[in-house]
């Protein structure tokens, strides 16, 4: 049976499943709005206007000149549609129905974890679950004993254990440089995982053509930071666009962005501190375990790390600090020059361009208490938040998409990392 094969039969199937459920996104929609004929009054209208979590959700922000993508609420369609045309505003619906979508995709998904179940491999059919993903990593460090080391870092809020797989190239060598990546902040993201998987995948497998990322560096990666969310975004359609942790708040509601949550410049300008918004900061730094991990693993790496990098998604960017505020390092340059190996290797490959620059004046969006402002303030010196393609229709690009988008990503890291190993030698 080829891979076409399947992918064919499973349209069908899922098209069929998928006209036969509803489920909570039932009717939304997802605007594509235009950057372009923006006015500043619109601007803030519009920032007000998403801010009603119960009817609006931006999925990617305006980037430069780019558009924004906005999921709607059915009840607020004229609304949302009247007040742009009343502005002379563009905007094309890329999404008719993300109900429809999801349990398509969910669908999909349930048909390729039978037809690729896990083998010890982890490869670009599907997206894999956090039990899976720690399993590879496990098998792998057992299969590979010196190459591949394994360390249990933490546990999430439900229990769920936090690995860490380091990656060498077995020549024993002590304290070499670190380059710390990880990746499934964000729940609803599961791009990222993906993306940190098939890194994992191409140090370990491919060490011919990567021996010169391994000679002085040694690889750490987390590829889920937040499991507890990562798993609740697979047991349904309803719960599939879920960003945060899962640990209750003091009021209704749950959950806490990991990435609003470390100790620096925490619950400042773009956090928000009702526990009911998807950035909410938590009741205090580090609140959530999960974040508390990843400080921990900056702090234990910072002496010899040179690269921080957090995988998310989306929209084609390469951010570095500042997030919290506008105001740019006196390192900009450097930053810059390692996120511009990365955008021109990715253009270069695939013509896929990237976005670069500080978080706070490339898309207009402050985040404090980051993880990459936290990694930078520690000493990292070059930190970044890559965000990686829209490619679909729901939220993450559908299974077919993965190894496109993985194999693009991977060009990009690898870019980025040639660079910090010529800026940063092994002292
Ligand atoms: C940037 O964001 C702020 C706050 O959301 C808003 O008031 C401002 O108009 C935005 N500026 C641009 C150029 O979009
Ligand atoms: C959110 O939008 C709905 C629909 O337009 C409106 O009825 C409601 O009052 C808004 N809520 C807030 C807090 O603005
Ligand atoms: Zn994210």
């Amino acid at each position: 049976m080829t891979v076409g094969w399947v992918f064919l039969a499973l349209s069908c199937l899922s098209l069929s499943a998928g006209l036969q459920r509803t489920n909570k996104y039932e009717g939304y929609k997802v605007y594509e709005v235009s950057g372009k004929a923006r006015s500043v009054a619109f601007a803030e209208t519009l920032s007000e206007l998403v801010k009603n979590a119960s009817y609006y959700e931006v999925f990617s922000e305006f980037n430069g000149g780019n558009p924004a993508k906005i999921m709607v609420h059915p009840q607020e369609q004229v609304n949302f549609v009247q007040l742009m045309d009343e502005n002379n505003v563009q905007y094309d619906i890329i999404n008719r129905n993300v109900g429809l979508t999801l349990s398509r995709q969910f669908e999909t998904n349930r048909m390729l974890r039978q037809w690729f179940p896990y083998n010890g491999r982890l490869g670009t059919e599907r997206y894999y679950n956090h039990e899976e993903i720690n399993q590879f990593i496990e098998d792998l460090a057992r299969e590979h004993p010196r190459r591949a080391f394994l360390k249990t870092v933490g546990r999430s809020y439900e229990g769920r254990w936090l690995k860490t797989i380091t990656i060498t190239n077995g020549d024993a060598r002590r304290n070499k440089n670190v380059i710390l990546v990880d990746g499934g902040f964000h729940a609803r993201e599961w791009i990222s995982p993906a993306a940190a998987t098939y890194l994992i995948n191409q140090l370990v497998y491919n060490l011919e053509d990567n021996a010169d990322l391994l000679l002085d560096f040694d690889w750490v990666i987390l590829p889920v930071v937040n499991p507890d969310g990562y798993e609740y975004t697979q047991l349904s359609e309803d719960t599939r666009l879920w960003r945060k942790t899962r640990k209750p708040s003091s009021s209704d509601c749950i959950g806490t962005d990991p990435n609003r949550n470390f100790d620096f410049h925490w619950n400042e300008e773009g956090a928000s501190d009702d526990p009911c918004d998807i950035t909410y900061a938590g009741a205090k730094a580090f609140s959530e375990p999960e974040a508390l991990v990843v400080g921990d693993l900056i702090h234990s790496y910072v002496d010899r790390g040179q690269m921080y990098l957090t995988l998310h998604s989306y929209g084609s960017l390469i951010l570095y600090p500042w997030g919290w505020t506008a105001a740019v390092p006196d390192t900009e340059e450097d930053l810059h020059e390692v996120a511009a190996a990365g955008q021109s290797a990715i253009q270069e490959a695939t013509g896929t361009i990237y976005t670069i620059g500080p978080s706070t004046t490339t898309i207009n969006y402050t985040a404090s208490g980051a993880s990459d402002d936290y990694a930078f303030n520690a000493g990292f010196p070059i930190s970044f938040t890559m965000e990686l393609p829209f490619g679909g229709k729901g939220f993450d690009p559908p299974a077919s998409d993965i190894d496109s988008i993985v194999k693009e990503t991977w060009v990009g890291i690898a870019a980025m990392a040639r660079k910090v190993i010529q800026k940063y030698p092994l002292a």
